[in-house]
Protein backbone atom coordinates (compact mmCIF):
# COMPACT_ATOMS: atom_id res chain seq x y z
CA UNK A 1 0.00 0.00 0.00
CA UNK A 2 1.57 3.59 -1.42
CA UNK A 3 1.82 6.58 0.95
CA UNK A 4 -0.74 9.17 0.54
CA UNK A 5 0.25 12.58 1.30
CA UNK A 6 -2.48 15.03 1.09
CA UNK A 7 -2.89 19.16 1.93
CA UNK A 8 -6.10 20.05 3.39
CA UNK A 9 -6.26 23.98 1.91
CA UNK A 10 -6.71 26.43 4.62
CA UNK A 11 -10.02 27.76 2.71
CA UNK A 12 -11.37 24.61 2.61
CA UNK A 13 -11.38 24.09 6.18
CA UNK A 14 -11.74 27.45 7.33
CA UNK A 15 -14.04 30.30 6.12
CA UNK A 16 -11.48 33.04 5.14
CA UNK A 17 -12.48 35.82 5.63
CA UNK A 18 -13.54 35.46 9.32
CA UNK A 19 -10.77 35.21 12.04
CA UNK A 20 -9.99 31.65 13.19
CA UNK A 21 -13.53 30.53 11.94
CA UNK A 22 -13.01 26.77 11.36
CA UNK A 23 -14.88 24.53 8.99
CA UNK A 24 -15.76 21.67 11.33
CA UNK A 25 -18.56 19.68 9.16
CA UNK A 26 -16.32 19.88 6.63
CA UNK A 27 -12.83 18.91 9.04
CA UNK A 28 -14.93 16.24 10.08
CA UNK A 29 -15.58 14.72 6.55
CA UNK A 30 -11.83 14.57 5.70
CA UNK A 31 -11.08 13.30 8.59
CA UNK A 32 -13.79 10.10 8.21
CA UNK A 33 -12.22 9.92 4.62
CA UNK A 34 -8.48 9.15 6.35
CA UNK A 35 -9.83 7.22 8.45
CA UNK A 36 -10.96 4.82 5.68
CA UNK A 37 -7.78 4.82 3.96
CA UNK A 38 -5.84 4.09 7.10
CA UNK A 39 -8.40 1.02 6.91
CA UNK A 40 -7.46 0.11 3.73
CA UNK A 41 -3.93 0.05 4.55
CA UNK A 42 -2.19 3.27 3.35
CA UNK A 43 0.56 5.49 5.25
CA UNK A 44 -0.94 8.86 5.40
CA UNK A 45 0.87 12.07 5.89
CA UNK A 46 -1.66 15.38 6.31
CA UNK A 47 -0.56 18.55 5.63
CA UNK A 48 -3.33 21.40 6.37
CA UNK A 49 -3.55 25.01 5.71
CA UNK A 50 -3.85 28.15 7.98
CA UNK A 51 -6.87 29.90 6.05
CA UNK A 52 -8.03 32.56 8.82
CA UNK A 53 -6.04 31.34 11.51
CA UNK A 54 -2.98 32.48 9.73
CA UNK A 55 -3.06 34.48 6.77
CA UNK A 56 -4.99 37.53 8.27
CA UNK A 57 -2.99 38.07 11.52
CA UNK A 58 0.66 37.37 9.48
CA UNK A 59 -1.00 39.75 6.98
CA UNK A 60 -1.79 42.47 9.93
CA UNK A 61 1.84 42.10 11.38
CA UNK A 62 3.91 41.70 7.92
CA UNK A 63 5.08 37.96 9.30
CA UNK A 64 5.83 36.92 5.68
CA UNK A 65 8.30 40.01 5.38
CA UNK A 66 10.07 38.71 7.94
CA UNK A 67 12.25 40.84 10.67
CA UNK A 68 11.19 44.43 10.05
CA UNK A 69 13.39 46.95 11.20
CA UNK A 70 11.47 49.56 14.12
CA UNK A 71 8.36 47.15 13.97
CA UNK A 72 7.50 44.96 17.22
CA UNK A 73 5.96 41.81 15.51
CA UNK A 74 6.60 39.37 18.51
CA UNK A 75 2.87 39.59 19.72
CA UNK A 76 1.77 38.68 15.43
CA UNK A 77 4.34 35.37 15.90
CA UNK A 78 2.89 34.00 19.69
CA UNK A 79 -0.67 35.18 18.24
CA UNK A 80 -0.50 33.18 14.91
CA UNK A 81 1.68 30.58 16.37
CA UNK A 82 -1.33 29.70 19.07
CA UNK A 83 -4.24 29.81 16.39
CA UNK A 84 -2.48 27.45 14.10
CA UNK A 85 -1.96 25.52 17.22
CA UNK A 86 -6.07 25.88 17.86
CA UNK A 87 -6.62 24.65 14.47
CA UNK A 88 -4.23 21.77 14.35
CA UNK A 89 -5.73 20.73 17.66
CA UNK A 90 -9.29 21.04 15.83
CA UNK A 91 -8.07 18.83 13.11
CA UNK A 92 -5.96 16.01 15.72
CA UNK A 93 -9.15 15.73 17.40
CA UNK A 94 -11.17 14.89 14.02
CA UNK A 95 -9.12 11.97 13.86
CA UNK A 96 -10.41 10.66 17.06
CA UNK A 97 -9.64 7.78 17.84
CA UNK A 98 -6.77 7.30 15.51
CA UNK A 99 -3.61 8.07 17.21
CA UNK A 100 -1.46 10.41 15.28
CA UNK A 101 1.93 11.79 14.98
CA UNK A 102 2.11 15.36 14.90
CA UNK A 103 5.31 17.95 13.71
CA UNK A 104 4.48 21.37 14.32
CA UNK A 105 7.00 23.31 11.53
CA UNK A 106 8.86 25.38 14.14
CA UNK A 107 9.88 22.43 15.94
CA UNK A 108 11.92 21.04 12.66
CA UNK A 109 12.32 23.53 10.30
CA UNK A 110 14.50 26.72 9.80
CA UNK A 111 13.67 28.89 6.37
CA UNK A 112 11.05 29.23 4.29
CA UNK A 113 10.56 27.75 0.45
CA UNK A 114 10.65 24.51 -1.08
CA UNK A 115 14.40 24.32 0.62
CA UNK A 116 13.77 25.05 3.85
CA UNK A 117 15.57 23.21 5.86
CA UNK A 118 14.45 20.01 8.62
CA UNK A 119 14.66 16.52 9.13
CA UNK A 120 11.94 14.97 7.62
CA UNK A 121 12.48 11.66 8.57
CA UNK A 122 10.17 12.01 11.44
CA UNK A 123 7.61 11.06 9.04
CA UNK A 124 8.77 8.06 7.78
CA UNK A 125 7.18 6.02 11.34
CA UNK A 126 4.51 3.58 9.87
CA UNK A 127 1.00 5.33 10.63
CA UNK A 128 -0.46 8.68 9.99
CA UNK A 129 1.42 12.17 10.39
CA UNK A 130 0.15 15.37 10.68
CA UNK A 131 2.06 18.48 10.12
CA UNK A 132 0.41 22.71 8.66
CA UNK A 133 1.87 25.69 7.40
CA UNK A 134 3.30 27.74 10.27
CA UNK A 135 5.55 30.75 11.59
CA UNK A 136 9.07 29.05 11.41
CA UNK A 137 12.61 30.41 12.28
CA UNK A 138 14.88 32.10 9.53
CA UNK A 139 18.77 32.84 9.46
CA UNK A 140 19.27 36.07 10.06
CA UNK A 141 18.35 38.53 8.54
CA UNK A 142 14.67 37.46 8.15
CA UNK A 143 14.95 35.66 11.56
CA UNK A 144 11.49 34.52 10.77
CA UNK A 145 8.79 33.74 7.91
CA UNK A 146 5.85 32.01 6.80
CA UNK A 147 6.54 28.00 5.65
CA UNK A 148 3.65 27.40 3.80
CA UNK A 149 2.03 23.38 3.90
CA UNK A 150 2.45 23.47 0.02
CA UNK A 151 6.21 23.68 0.03
CA UNK A 152 5.77 20.82 3.26
CA UNK A 153 3.84 18.94 0.07
CA UNK A 154 6.38 19.07 -2.26
CA UNK A 155 9.25 17.98 -0.17
CA UNK A 156 7.02 15.37 1.82
CA UNK A 157 5.83 14.44 -1.23
CA UNK A 158 9.39 13.75 -3.04
CA UNK A 159 11.40 12.56 -0.28
CA UNK A 160 9.72 10.09 1.14
CA UNK A 161 9.43 6.73 0.04
CA UNK A 162 6.71 4.71 -1.47
CA UNK A 163 4.30 7.42 -2.01
CA UNK A 164 1.40 6.78 -4.31
CA UNK A 165 -0.63 9.71 -4.09
CA UNK A 166 -0.20 13.43 -3.73
CA UNK A 167 -3.28 14.75 -3.12
CA UNK A 168 -4.79 18.67 -2.76
CA UNK A 169 -7.65 19.19 -1.35
CA UNK A 170 -8.79 22.91 -2.08
CA UNK A 171 -12.30 24.84 -1.31
CA UNK A 172 -14.93 26.32 -3.61
CA UNK A 173 -13.39 24.33 -6.87
CA UNK A 174 -13.55 21.38 -8.81
CA UNK A 175 -10.35 21.69 -9.70
CA UNK A 176 -8.28 23.60 -12.39
CA UNK A 177 -10.63 25.80 -14.62
CA UNK A 178 -10.37 26.85 -18.15
CA UNK A 179 -11.29 30.42 -16.99
CA UNK A 180 -12.93 32.03 -14.08
CA UNK A 181 -16.69 33.10 -15.25
CA UNK A 182 -19.47 30.77 -15.36
CA UNK A 183 -18.25 29.68 -18.68
CA UNK A 184 -15.46 28.17 -17.37
CA UNK A 185 -14.61 24.02 -17.53
CA UNK A 186 -12.96 21.69 -14.79
CA UNK A 187 -9.35 21.17 -16.85
CA UNK A 188 -9.22 16.53 -16.24
CA UNK A 189 -5.79 16.27 -16.97
CA UNK A 190 -3.05 19.04 -17.23
CA UNK A 191 0.49 19.79 -17.23
CA UNK A 192 2.62 22.81 -16.86
CA UNK A 193 2.48 23.41 -20.56
CA UNK A 194 -1.52 23.75 -20.70
CA UNK A 195 -3.46 27.59 -18.48
CA UNK A 196 -5.76 27.87 -16.21
CA UNK A 197 -7.31 30.42 -15.26
CA UNK A 198 -6.38 31.26 -11.07
CA UNK A 199 -7.07 34.28 -9.05
CA UNK A 200 -4.50 35.25 -6.30
CA UNK A 201 -5.93 37.46 -3.55
CA UNK A 202 -2.72 38.98 -2.55
CA UNK A 203 -4.19 40.91 -0.29
CA UNK A 204 -5.53 37.84 2.39
CA UNK A 205 -3.02 35.43 1.38
CA UNK A 206 0.71 35.86 2.58
CA UNK A 207 1.46 32.82 0.45
CA UNK A 208 1.42 32.12 -2.97
CA UNK A 209 -2.27 30.82 -3.05
CA UNK A 210 -3.47 28.41 -6.52
CA UNK A 211 -0.54 29.36 -8.52
CA UNK A 212 1.85 28.17 -5.55
CA UNK A 213 -0.26 24.92 -5.31
CA UNK A 214 -0.78 24.21 -8.99
CA UNK A 215 3.64 24.77 -9.29
CA UNK A 216 4.52 22.63 -6.48
CA UNK A 217 2.08 19.94 -8.08
CA UNK A 218 3.74 19.95 -11.37
CA UNK A 219 6.88 19.13 -9.27
CA UNK A 220 5.11 16.81 -7.61
CA UNK A 221 4.23 15.14 -10.69
CA UNK A 222 7.65 14.10 -11.51
CA UNK A 223 8.24 12.15 -8.63
CA UNK A 224 4.28 10.58 -8.26
CA UNK A 225 2.38 9.00 -10.34
CA UNK A 226 -1.44 10.57 -9.12
CA UNK A 227 -0.89 13.67 -8.21
CA UNK A 228 -4.54 15.85 -7.87
CA UNK A 229 -6.07 19.09 -7.33
CA UNK A 230 -9.99 18.39 -6.05
CA UNK A 231 -12.98 20.00 -4.55
CA UNK A 232 -12.29 18.41 -0.75
CA UNK A 233 -15.89 19.52 0.22
CA UNK A 234 -16.33 16.21 -1.99
CA UNK A 235 -14.51 13.43 0.01
CA UNK A 236 -15.83 10.46 -1.60
CA UNK A 237 -13.21 11.83 -4.81
CA UNK A 238 -10.58 11.14 -2.69
CA UNK A 239 -11.64 7.65 -2.13
CA UNK A 240 -12.37 7.25 -6.14
CA UNK A 241 -8.46 8.34 -7.04
CA UNK A 242 -7.42 5.86 -4.84
CA UNK A 243 -9.25 3.06 -5.32
CA UNK A 244 -10.27 3.43 -9.04
CA UNK A 245 -7.40 6.22 -9.74
CA UNK A 246 -10.14 8.74 -11.30
CA UNK A 247 -12.70 11.16 -10.18
CA UNK A 248 -13.79 14.58 -10.96
CA UNK A 249 -10.96 16.44 -10.39
CA UNK A 250 -8.25 17.89 -12.27
CA UNK A 251 -4.71 15.13 -12.23
CA UNK A 252 -1.28 16.82 -12.63
CA UNK A 253 1.10 14.72 -14.88
CA UNK A 254 4.64 15.86 -16.10
CA UNK A 255 4.49 17.56 -19.42
C1 LIG B 1 0.18 29.30 5.59
O1 LIG B 1 0.15 27.97 5.16
C2 LIG B 1 0.65 29.35 7.04
C3 LIG B 1 0.33 30.61 7.75
C4 LIG B 1 -0.21 31.67 7.22
C5 LIG B 1 0.69 30.65 9.16
P1 LIG B 1 -0.53 27.55 3.78
O2 LIG B 1 0.02 28.36 2.67
O3 LIG B 1 -0.33 26.07 3.65
O4 LIG B 1 -2.06 27.88 4.06
P2 LIG B 1 -3.36 27.93 3.13
O5 LIG B 1 -3.69 26.55 2.70
O6 LIG B 1 -3.04 28.85 1.98
O7 LIG B 1 -4.39 28.50 4.06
Amino acid sequence: MGRIVMKWGGGLISDKSSLCSAENERIQHLADCVKRLSEMGHDIVIVHGAGSFGHIRAREYRLDEGNINGLDQTEGINLVRSDMDQLHNLVIKSLHPLSVMSHRPRDFVINTGPDFQGNIERFLLPGIHITFGDVVDCDEPLDFGILSGDDLMLRLSTELPDVSHAIFAMGGTPGLMTSADSSGELIPLWNKNMPFSGHHSEDVDVTGGIFLKVNRADVISQYVEHVWLMDGEHTSRIIEIVEQGHTVGTRVVTA
